[in-house]
């Protein structure tokens, strides 16, 4: 089969690869129709995630036809269309018991993240995700092993096309969950940190949950431009107003800033050379950057949401400042699986339409380009699909 596959930073190709068998009873085997390029490819295709080797396979938002089912797969059977859920959860563990699928007990062969774990278990697996998460291959590929079929692959109807589900894979429940996290309701105000897909999202979903004022923090100006004109945010270009807090605080009632803040950036944020250096250097875990403003612009009391990635320590995050304004702090993987049926009825019935995020359609061939568009923010990118088997004539913008 044909897959994308890593080479080394900024270095992707796709070749052939052997097509994936059946490896448990509860396996199926997936022939891919649409996958996604996500911002958490990004950081492997940069290089900064431990466990990437040559020649992994990438790619956790994918969806498409189940092709084989092992013989304990009762959940679906071959012919059925689904979208899979990027976290790998078993379904019947203490964490998937309490929906916490992305904390799934029984899932990673890896170690996880987290620095001082001791004896606690890895969080669940992903897919394409480095060994630190199962090294289990990624979906930018024709065909996928996808374990733990009873559990995650999820059914959605012949009348909605890929794009429009295909990312309740993971940003769609990922923007979902940072709103859920943040408690916006009617009349709430909110900031996010970053324009990406996932930020665009969550603009989306506050937007749905009522907020009345969302400000959003880039500095992208076409995605700052996409996020005013369809969700109403107002935007804040950092690179020419490099203290947003400042200002968000200014437009808020009793300069107390805004009830809830979402950094959907993570640990890759620019804005500090020091700290890009020092994390380049491995000196620093994370840059704080977003984290900071985000602290800085929410009132006290208020909520900090982070669906940004993380890694590691952060020298310059102010606890105290969290202490003293009485924030509280949620963050973390998604647990996609509790929100998909949620999500499909508010897509069904029109009220969220995530495939306006989408600018590149492109055949799975061109992927190593996608990866550069994307990365490079070229050609006004927000999101790309990728599709195995389609013709580059057909390729859209
Ligand atoms: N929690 C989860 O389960 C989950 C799921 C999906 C994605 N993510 C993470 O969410 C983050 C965003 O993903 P994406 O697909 O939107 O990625 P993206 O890279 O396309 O978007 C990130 C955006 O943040 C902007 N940015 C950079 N520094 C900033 C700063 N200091 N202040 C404000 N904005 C800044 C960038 O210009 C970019 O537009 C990534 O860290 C990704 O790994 C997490
Ligand atoms: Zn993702
Ligand atoms: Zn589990």
């Amino acid at each position: 089969m044909r897959a994308l596959t890593w080479h080394g930073p900024h270095r992707v190709k796709v070749e052939n690869m052997p097509d994936p068998a059946l490896a448990a009873p509860d396996d199926i085997i997936l022939r891919v129709t649409a996958t996604a390029i996500c911002g958490s490819d990004l950081h492997l295709y940069r290089g900064k995630i431990p466990g990437t080797h040559h020649g992994d396979i990438f790619g956790h938002e994918f969806m498409g036809e189940v092709v084989e089912a092992g013989p304990e797969v009762k959940a679906v059977s071959k012919g059925d269309r689904v979208v899979i859920p990027f976290v790998i959860a078993c379904g019947d563990c203490f964490f998937c018991r309490l929906q916490q699928y992305a904390a799934c007990e029984k899932t990673n062969s890896g170690k996880g993240a987290t620095l001082n774990r001791k004896t606690i278990t890895p969080p669940a697996a992903l897919f394409g995700y480095s060994d630190m998460y199962g090294g289990i291959p990624g979906g930018q590929a024709e065909y996928v092993r996808v374990p733990k079929a009873n559990t995650g692959p999820f059914k959605v109807p012949d009348t909605l096309p890929d794009e429009k589900v295909l990312f309740l894979s993971d940003i769609l429940p990922t923007a979902w969950q940072a709103v859920k996290n943040a408690e916006v309701k009617q009349g709430s105000s909110v900031a996010i940190y970053g324009a990406g897909p996932v930020g665009l999202l969550t603009a989306a979903c506050a937007r749905l949950n009522g907020a009345e004022q969302i400000f959003i923090i880039d500095h992208n100006d076409y995605r700052l431009a996409f996020a005013q004109q369809r969700y109403g945010a107002i935007p804040i270009n950092f690179d020419k107003n490099d203290d947003p807090a400042a200002w968000i605080i200014e437009q808020t009632p009793g300069n107390r800033g805004v009830d809830a803040v979402i950094d959907a950036v993570g640990f890759e944020a620019k804005g500090s050379l020091t700290e890009t250096v020092l994390s380049t250097l491995k000196i620093e875990g994370s840059s704080g950057k977003a984290l900071r403003q985000c602290i800085a612009a929410v009132r006290r009391g208020g909520i900090v949401s982070v669906p940004g990635v993380y890694a590691g320590f952060i020298h310059g995050f102010l606890f105290g400042d969290a202490f003293d304004k009485g924030l509280t702090f949620k963050m973390g993987q998604t647990h996609v699986h509790a929100y998909l049926p949620d999500l499909l009825n508010l897509i069904e019935q029109g009220h969220l339409t995530p495939e306006e995020i989408v600018t590149h359609h492109m055949p799975l061939e061109e992927a190593a380009r996608g990866y550069e568009i994307f990365e490079k923010r070229q050609e006004e990118c927000r999101k790309v699909i990728l599709v195995p088997g389609m013709s580059a004539a057909k390729a859209t913008l």
